[in-house]
């Protein structure tokens, strides 16, 4: 174990899964971070709970719908009141619809991924504010993406928006916060091994090698590839980073 992140305290949202949120928690958690894991999804989020007291990391679960504004509040508070303030927030809580353009409903697909993607950001960080602020600053990780640079061949309209939305709305955060020494920085992924992914991985003959060729390096990301990244955002070592946004994509979009 190491102790990058010894003495912070850390809301690490979207942690059920094998995707980047639980990637990241337990990431911190390995540098000596408390940690509070959040998700929608009560038996995912017990799952990476347990991954975390197996390494005996010092961590919580907390469930919620963070679409819900009080449910932000909720778990922030909880994590102050459990280990006595708040430091860093992570926010990879997410869900996201896609379809061809002439079939994008306004309803389903575009105010939905609007609150999967825009809502559940900025809910959280709206939340965390005050707590960082009282803390005398503190460093916030938002997750934009490749698709912020770079298109996809269908169906990302809503997904490509948002995702430049994270961009914009962290420069503001961080432009607001220099003041109180809060940090706003995105990282932005490549095709990382989450579930979905690795369900079409599963399901798709080709799918795999197909992404592999939009990437410079024969591999896709894993979730520990985007907690290493999140390591450093949230430790001191970048004490000099902000409203920047860090590409973890095997060079994705630099093709
Ligand atoms: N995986 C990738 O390839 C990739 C690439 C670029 C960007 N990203 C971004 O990184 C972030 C995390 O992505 P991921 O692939 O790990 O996602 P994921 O879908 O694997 O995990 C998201 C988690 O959020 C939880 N969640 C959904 N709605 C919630 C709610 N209302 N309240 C609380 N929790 C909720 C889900 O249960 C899930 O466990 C997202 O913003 C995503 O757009 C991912």
């Amino acid at each position: 174990m190491g102790e990058r992140l010894k003495d912070k305290v850390a809301v690490v949202t979207g942690t059920g899964g094998l995707g980047i949120g639980q990637g990241c928690a337990l990431a911190l958690a390995r540098e000596g971070a408390a940690v509070v894991g959040c998700d929608i999804d009560e038996k995912l989020a017990g799952e990476t709970l347990a991954l975390a007291t197996e390494e005996g990391l010092l961590y919580e679960s907390f469930v919620a719908d963070l679409t819900d504004p009080a449910a932000n509040d909720q778990l922030m508070a909880f994590a102050v009141e459990r280990f006595g303030g708040l430091d860093v927030l992570i926010t990879a809580a997410a869900f996201v619809e896609f379809a061809p353009v002439e079939e994008f409903d306004y309803d389903k697909h575009w105010r939905r991924t609007l609150q999967g993607e825009l809502d559940l950001v900025f809910l959280s960080c709206k939340a965390a504010w005050s707590h960082l602020k009282a803390r005398g600053g503190g460093s916030i990780i938002n997750f934009a993406s490749a698709n912020a640079y770079v298109a996809l061949p269908s169906g990302a309209l809503a997904h490509c928006a948002t995702k430049g939305g994270v961009l914009a709305m962290t420069r503001q955060l961080a432009m607001e916060g220099g003041r109180y020494r809060i940090r706003a920085n995105t990282i932005s992924p490549g095709p990382v091994v989450s579930k979905h992914i690795q369900e079409r991985v599963n399901r798709e003959p080709g799918f795999e090698e197909m992404i592999k060729k939009s990437l410079m390096l024969d591999r896709l990301g894993t979730p520990e590839d985007i907690g290493h990244c999140a390591v450093y955002l949230a430790s001191d070592e970048s004490s000099w980073v902000t409203g920047s946004d860090i590409r973890v994509d095997a060079g994705a979009t630099a093709m």
